[in-house]
């Protein structure tokens, strides 16, 4: 897959010396209403006043969302700017302080996919000083928001040279006496290696489902392994079954696809090797028609996206092989495709899982469950994990429960979702934590096995949640349904309309804020 290298530099110079295609500039409530803050003044005055009066003129008032755009027509070096709207100063202060500057990624990924639309190879942000002393967290922001911004996906158009050329580089303008420091140099190369993860992630997301089958998915972590400090392990449908993975082979059986068990590990030198792993676990299902309950069209076309937690997983991978973290991190992915074939499992089946359970199924579109069922059981097992995450497109009842861009949390009280909580604020994804509800276990209670794999309708979120919880055991565990903003509808904020990459910003942050000293 071609990865889009776009350089980023900085310079203390100000934004309104800065040469570039276009130059974004953040303007608050506030500013609007009262004094401009400097580097707006510095445009407004080279512009002779016309920013303001076209500010005034369109009724730009700063609103959040609210952008204005003028040519300068060689009265600036910059070609373009882009006023980008925020909202009220203290809130969005707020904001950018609880959720990893949100509002700056959002807004600059805004002007820089309507800049790279209108043909830019270059633009230049003036990071905003929007939480004192935080410079280098808002420039990581705008960088990430800039990169993420400037994704599209065309690998199944034919080339088109009409088409606008795409983002080739960023100009950060920061303070000057921010311009030199090492944490602001940091902070930009981990924006770097994460927005490139998330796009990776998202172009695996993106293809269809004849191009990522689960040997390609596997072939992906592989070519993974031998570009970074990772080891994968891939093992194919006999090996599967010699370690009696039951619930993941009933739901490959349906397919002429043959499953693909990998693990990506990650292992520091020394020591620090023998202490226990962080597990990360990503559905892989890599087309999901429901199986004999088969779906209606209308949700099948979008279920070439049903990898998207294994994708999450693999791009956080990435960045954590060059954090090198003092502790070992693995991830653990069961790759099959859930269709209705001649060999398929079917409802009144009873699976056999790795640890002995048996699962009545009741309803083979409820898949992810089970291909997890087993992963959670054999990783929990096999690599005693201090902490065990997993991440999938699990339930459509998720969606109705928080909307498409909020994912769910689910998992016993304790260090994990306490853990993967504060990481996805810190990294500005939206997840919200939801109640492991005692009453919705029952649900899976069967009259022929240990387990049936649905309950009722009514909070089937959290019944799939406790379905997880019965194979993850006393693990540390934490489970993350993102059916929602796997997937985005149309463009929006830093967003492209398709696989958005959604969990890598937070199992980055995840691993980065994990204990370095534990016991
Ligand atoms: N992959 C789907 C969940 C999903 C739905 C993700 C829509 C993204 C968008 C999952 O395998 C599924 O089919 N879940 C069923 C479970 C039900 C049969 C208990 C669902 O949510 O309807
Ligand atoms: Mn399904
Ligand atoms: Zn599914």
């Amino acid at each position: 897959m071609p990865t889009r290298s776009v350089a980023v530099k900085t310079t203390g110079s100000p934004a309104v010396r800065v040469p570039a295609d276009g130059l974004a500039l953040f303007v608050t409530e506030q500013d609007v209403e009262g004094e401009w803050t400097t580097a707006l003044a510095a445009v407004d005055a080279a512009l002779h006043g016309h920013l303001r009066a076209a500010a005034r003129a369109e009724r730009f008032l700063g609103k959040p969302e609210q952008e204005l755009s003028l040519a300068t027509l060689g009265r600036l070096p910059a070609r373009r700017v882009y006023l980008l709207g925020l909202g009220s100063a203290g809130r969005v202060a707020e904001q950018s302080r609880q959720h990893g500057h949100e509002p700056v990624r959002a807004a600059v990924g805004r002007a820089c996919r309507a800049a790279v639309r209108a043909g830019a190879r270059s633009l230049a942000i003036a990071v905003p000083e929007l939480v004192p002393d935080d410079i280098p967290g808002a420039a990581r922001a705008a960088v990430e928001g800039a990169l993420l911004g400037a994704y599209t996906f065309e690998r199944y158009r034919k080339p088109d040279h009409t088409r606008p050329p795409g983002l080739g580089s960023i100009l950060l303008a920061v303070p000057e006496r921010a311009e030199r420091s090492a944490e602001l140099s940091r902070a930009v190369a981990l924006a770097r290696q994460v927005a490139s993860a998330v796009v990776w992630a998202r172009d695996l997301v993106n293809l269809g489902p004849a191009d990522c089958t689960p040997t390609r998915l596997a072939e992906a972590a592989a070519e993974l392994g031998r570009a970074s400090r990772l080891q994968v392990r891939i093992r194919g449908p006999r090996q599967i079954a010699a370690l009696r993975m039951g619930l993941f082979l009933g739901v490959a059986r349906g397919s002429a696809e043959p499953p693909r068990l990998v693990q990506v590990s990650y292992r520091p030198r020394g020591a620090a090797a023998r202490r226990r792993p962080v597990v990360l676990v990503g559905k892989a299902i890599t087309f999901d028609a429901g199986g004999l309950s088969l779906k209606q069209t209308e949700s099948m076309v979008t279920m070439h996206t049903d990898m998207a937690g294994s994708a999450a997983v693999l791009g956080a991978m990435r960045v954590v092989a060059l954090l090198s973290p003092p502790f070992p991190v693995h991830a653990v992915l069961g790759a099959c495709e859930n269709m209705p074939g001649g060999r398929a499992y079917k409802p009144s089946d009873v699976l056999r899982a790795v640890d002995g359970q048996t699962v009545e199924v009741t309803n083979t579109d409820a898949e992810g469950r089970l291909v997890l069922g087993d992963l959670l059981a054999w990783a929990g097992k096999t690599l005693r994990p201090m902490a065990m995450v997993d991440v999938a497109t699990l339930t459509g009842a998720c969606m109705v429960a928080l909307g498409m861009t909020t994912a769910g949390l689910f998992g016993p009280d304790g260090k994990v979702v306490d853990a993967v909580l504060s990481a996805s604020h810190a990294a500005g994804e939206d997840v919200w934590r939801m109640p492991l509800t005692e009453a919705l276990e029952e649900q899976l209670k069967s009259e022929r096995a240990d387990l049936k794999n649905t309950g009722e309708r009514w909070g089937s979120a959290i019944t799939a949640a406790h379905f997880l919880h019965r194979f993850a055991r006393d693990v540390p565990w934490a489970h993350l349904d993102i059916a929602g903003p796997a997937h985005a509808p149309k463009d929006h904020g830093y967003l492209a309309s398709g696989g958005t990459g959604f969990g890598v910003r937070t199992l980055v942050e995840l691993v980065r804020r994990w204990p370095r000293r534990q016991p």
